[in-house]
């Protein structure tokens, strides 16, 4: 007897092959509608609609973890959300770029090796949709343990599944997908384990319509609340450098 995922699947192949390789929108008594493509809605992940459905998540986090944005920030690219998360406990904001073409930037490094920066400079580093496109991402992880004060937090959101940025891919490379488990392995190689608080975010739901780049206005938010271990469109983590602030 066949799995059920094997009958789905042979059902829309022969659904595809009856029409020379292309998907038609009712395959195996699956409506696939609109989605019943091979090519998504939007390829600049929803940006041309609204805003991008993992925004929802990683503000999400950011706005659970506010009281953590103060003192001195370190975000990268630009200072949006020291702005909207920090508030009036932010000392100073600092923006890092890796080759300095943002108007914010106050630091030019690379994150996986940055010696132009002090030990324990920072008591908050925003690092959103960043660390997937480092190569060296455990490099990267020590250098934020070093610049980061004692008592000093990163917060951290990747991608778990997502289409390639291409803007990104073309600059500096867009090199990982991160699940909670690698995540909690990476940063406990510089960072006490147990000061690393990893979350996931998402479900299938959330998964195809973020890949076919919907916007977070087109949706309801009760769908994307739904979570689903399995289907990890954000990994955040929230990893503190041991010792008194
Ligand atoms: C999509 S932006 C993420 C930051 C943005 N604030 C956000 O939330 O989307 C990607 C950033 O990664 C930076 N980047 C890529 N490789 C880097 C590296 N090795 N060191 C430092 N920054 C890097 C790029 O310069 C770019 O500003």
């Amino acid at each position: 007897m066949p799995s059920i995922a094997r009958r789905v699947f042979t059902a829309f192949q022969r659904g595809v092959n009856a029409l020379g390789g292309r998907p038609r929108p009712s395959v195996g008594g699956v409506d696939l509608g609109d989605l019943a493509r091979t090519t998504p809605v939007s390829d600049v992940f929803g940006l041309d609609r609204g805003t991008p459905i993992d925004r929802y998540y990683i503000e999400g986090f950011l706005g659970r973890h506010a009281t953590l944005i103060r003192g001195r920030v370190l975000e990268i690219g630009d200072r949006t959300y020291t702005e909207r998360f920090g508030g009036g406990d932010v000392e100073r904001s600092d923006v890092l770029h890796l080759t300095g073409e943002s108007p914010d930037a106050t630091i030019i490094a690379d994150l996986t090796h940055a010696p132009e920066i002090a030990d324990g400079t920072f008591d908050c580093i925003i690092l959103t949709q960043t660390l997937h496109f480092t190569y060296a991402m455990e490099d990267a992880v020590a250098e934020l343990h070093r610049i980061l004060r004692p008592g000093g937090s990163v917060l951290c959101t990747v991608p778990g599944i997502s289409q390639i940025s291409r803007y990104d891919m073309d600059r500096w490379g867009d090199f990982w997908r991160l699940t909670d488990l690698s995540t909690r392995s990476l940063f406990g190689t510089a960072f006490d384990a147990t000061l690393v608080e990893v979350e996931t975010y998402g479900n299938v739901f959330a998964a195809v319509a973020f890949l076919h780049g919907l916007a977070l206005e087109e949706v309801s938010t009760a769908d994307l609340d739904v979570h689903d271990r399995d289907y990890q469109v954000i990994v955040a983590v929230r990893a503190t450098k041991a010792g008194r602030a």
